[in-house]
């Protein structure tokens, strides 16, 4: 039994953002310029953006879901078409797929990293695939090369779902385009590394993949709304396509420089706080934590632990899933908000009903969604915050008969 420590009082958030005067700056600048949606400010972003993750081409859009439909879209997936992608993710990288009368086929992930298993889609690739959607959970990188090399072998696309992994890196180079992938899907949302409240950001290696992103995701409009009204001369638009309304706007990419201003030395404390949870609960046989891999980096966006299958499996009276639910809720009565990164895709509601999957289509992804928890990490954590979650998590653990 570890000595039971006296409860907060105040919340530990599971997220925080670290907005300050330089982002109210920012906005007001934006306000007050005469110009508030896509314009100057979102191309700036765009080149900051792209040097950052060492991308030819950068194209900001209101959310991480927008660049993922999108890539599938300028990749050319369609109906009868299938994309492979993990079953550990947030639903956006599975709905997206869906959102272009494709198929999602669910891919397993790996034990340690629970990114997607590369053996696991070699074995799902058929006739019908178009491409390959990996995550890089929680900021982890996944076995990029391998699952470039299939993609070569059967003619497929890689549109890397970046959504946690602005900072993560592989053999010393950026996750996405910089990778070798088509394409990479970044988000901004309020609960991620670099934020801009909604927002996201869609990388390209080719040209023409990004003036078509361009088009479809400004209503298909050949001309977009800043060319049109700015310096380059009477332009009349034509309509390409049925696009959708997609395009960020001045306010998020002023908030976005000053992030990405900031994210070096937000990801060097990341990296503090996660180191410090490790050390702390490595003692533990009770809680594993995701490995990334060697020659990586991690953005540390997720700071998430898994129960271990003997501890979980053999509460009495509890299946996996319910004691890994009841330690949740006893830690926010403790004042630590967690939460859980994700709910396998193959055994929810819509998945099930809509395409036939079942929790058993891929058992590690099954079995670590009833495990894992998400903790607390920002970067303006202190280290008296790492160490309570810790406490508060061995004391709950020891009270989950
Ligand atoms: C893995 C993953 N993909 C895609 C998204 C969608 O991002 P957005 O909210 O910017 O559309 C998220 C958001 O949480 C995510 O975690």
């Amino acid at each position: 039994m570890y000595q039971k420590v006296p409860r907060r009082d105040s919340l530990l958030r599971l997220h925080s953002h670290d907005f300050g005067p330089a982002e109210e700056a920012a906005v007001l600048e934006v306000l007050r310029s005469g110009w508030l949606t896509r314009g100057p400010r979102t191309q700036q972003f765009e080149l900051e953006f792209a040097a950052r993750v060492a991308a030819p081409h950068a194209l900001g859009l209101n959310s991480c879901t927008a660049a993922l439909h999108l890539a599938l879209l300028c990749g050319g997936v369609g109906p009868g078409d299938e994309v492979i992608v993990p079953a550990l993710t947030f639903a956006a990288t599975a709905n997206t797929v869906v959102h272009c009368g494709a198929t999602p086929v669910f891919a397993d992930v790996l034990p340690d990293s629970q990114c997607i298993d590369p053996a696991s889609v070699e074995r799902l690739i058929n006739g019908n695939t178009k491409a390959i959607v990996p995550v890089h959970y929680g900021g982890i990188a996944c076995e990029i090369p391998r699952l470039q090399q299939l993609a070569g072998q059967h003619g497929l696309f890689v549109s890397e779902d970046c959504a946690h992994a602005v900072e993560t890196e592989l053999d010393g180079r950026p996750v996405g385009v910089a990778s070798g992938s088509r394409f990479a899907s970044y988000s901004f949302y309020a609960t991620k590394n670099l934020i801009t409240a909604e927002g996201g950001m869609l990388c390209c290696r080719d040209e023409a993949d990004l003036e078509r992103a361009r088009v479809i995701g400004l209503h298909g409009m050949s001309r977009n709304a800043w060319k049109r009204y700015s310096g380059e001369g009477f332009q009349l638009y034509d309509i390409e396509a049925a696009g959708f309304k997609y395009n960020m706007f001045d306010i998020q990419a002023a908030l976005g420089m000053v992030q990405l201003a900031k994210l070096n030395a937000n990801h060097a404390r990341r990296t503090e706080l996660a180191a410090l949870y490790a050390s702390l609960l490595a003692d533990d046989p009770r809680i594993e934590i995701p490995q990334a891999g060697a020659d990586s980096v991690h953005a540390h966006h997720l700071m998430v632990v898994r129960l271990s299958e003997d501890w979980s499996g053999s509460r009495v009276g509890l299946s996996r899933f319910e004691a890994r639910n009841t330690v949740i809720s006893a830690l926010r009565e403790e004042m630590v908000e967690s939460y859980v990164h994700y709910i396998s895709l193959p055994g929810t509601r819509f998945y099930r009903e809509q395409y036939g999957t079942a929790p058993s289509d891929c058992p590690v992804a099954q079995s670590v969604s009833e495990r894992v928890i998400s903790l607390p990490i920002y970067p303006d954590m202190q280290d008296s915050d790492v160490e309570y979650c810790c406490l508060k998590l061995r004391e709950v653990l020891d009270g989950v008969e």
